[in-house]
């Protein structure tokens, strides 16, 4: 399996702060059946991440791996903020972007609005697709509506593993997959001992089990993470149930 967020590096954003933890995070994944990790630190503005340092921070950490022991490839990505898509560059963009051109999109806080629309229209645009991140932490009584018609627009949309299994979570993420508006699943992880694990698979045995997803399992679990980070267009298998 293919975690496409994850905050693994160290020493960065609000994960790990020592590359031990980094380490036994991929130990974690590696557990749980997952062989890549993207790593997804914050790119927003009360996070001071450069862009730039981000091939040698990951290759630092993948060759911590190997010294471990540790299966587990670490690859270079960002979860990138709505708010800060307009004041990045085309090439910063691209550097952050899952496969290239799967942005991983960070709603403002609160309620999704208008402005996340016009932001995946305006990655659209520039040549990039949106993945909305967490969409759970964004509740509102027209929640569904606004992410059936940002995957109209072309997006798709990452829920976290964990809550699939966390009650009393787990009831809105079943009404969001029966909606047919959950693609992917990551761990969202930012530490191997405090809060989520670097954990897929009970997920997305849960997921598995709610229609419409159920029928496409292969291709949430396998093809569309492994498809995003080939850069690949991608349009899911399930639209989205009004
Ligand atoms: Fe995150």
């Amino acid at each position: 399996m293919i975690d496409l967020h994850c905050h693994i590096l160290p020493g960065l954003d609000d994960g790990p702060t020592d590359i031990r933890h980094s380490v036994e995070m991929a130990q974690q994944a590696d557990r749980d059946g997952i062989h890549t990790v993207c790593a997804t630190p914050h790119i927003r503005h009360d996070h001071d991440v450069r862009i730039a340092e981000l091939p040698d921070r990951v290759a630092a950490l993948n060759g911590a791996l190997q010294r471990a022991g540790c299966a587990v490839t670490v690859i270079p990505g960002g979860e990138v903020a709505e708010t800060i898509v307009g004041h990045l560059t085309d090439e910063e963009l691209s550097a952050v972007a899952l496969g290239g051109k799967w942005v991983l999109l960070e709603p403002r806080p609160g309620p999704l609005s208008d402005s996340l629309g016009a932001t995946v229209g305006e990655l659209r645009i520039r040549g990039f697709r949106s993945l909305i991140a967490h969409p759970e932490r964004h509740l509102s009584a027209d929640l569904l509506t606004r992410l059936a018609a940002l995957v109209a627009g072309g997006a798709l949309v990452q829920a976290t593993a964990a809550t699939m299994i966390d009650p009393p979570a787990d009831r809105g993420m079943r009404l969001l997959a029966e909606a047919g508006l959950i693609h992917v699943l990551s761990s969202d992880s930012h530490h191997s001992r405090v809060g989520r694990e670097v954990a897929l698979s009970a997920g997305l045995r849960r997921l598995g089990g709610i229609d419409p997803v159920a029928e496409h399992l292969p291709w949430v679990r396998d093809l569309a993470p492994a498809a995003i980070l080939a850069g690949a267009d991608l349009t899911p298998p399930f639209p989205p149930r009004g």
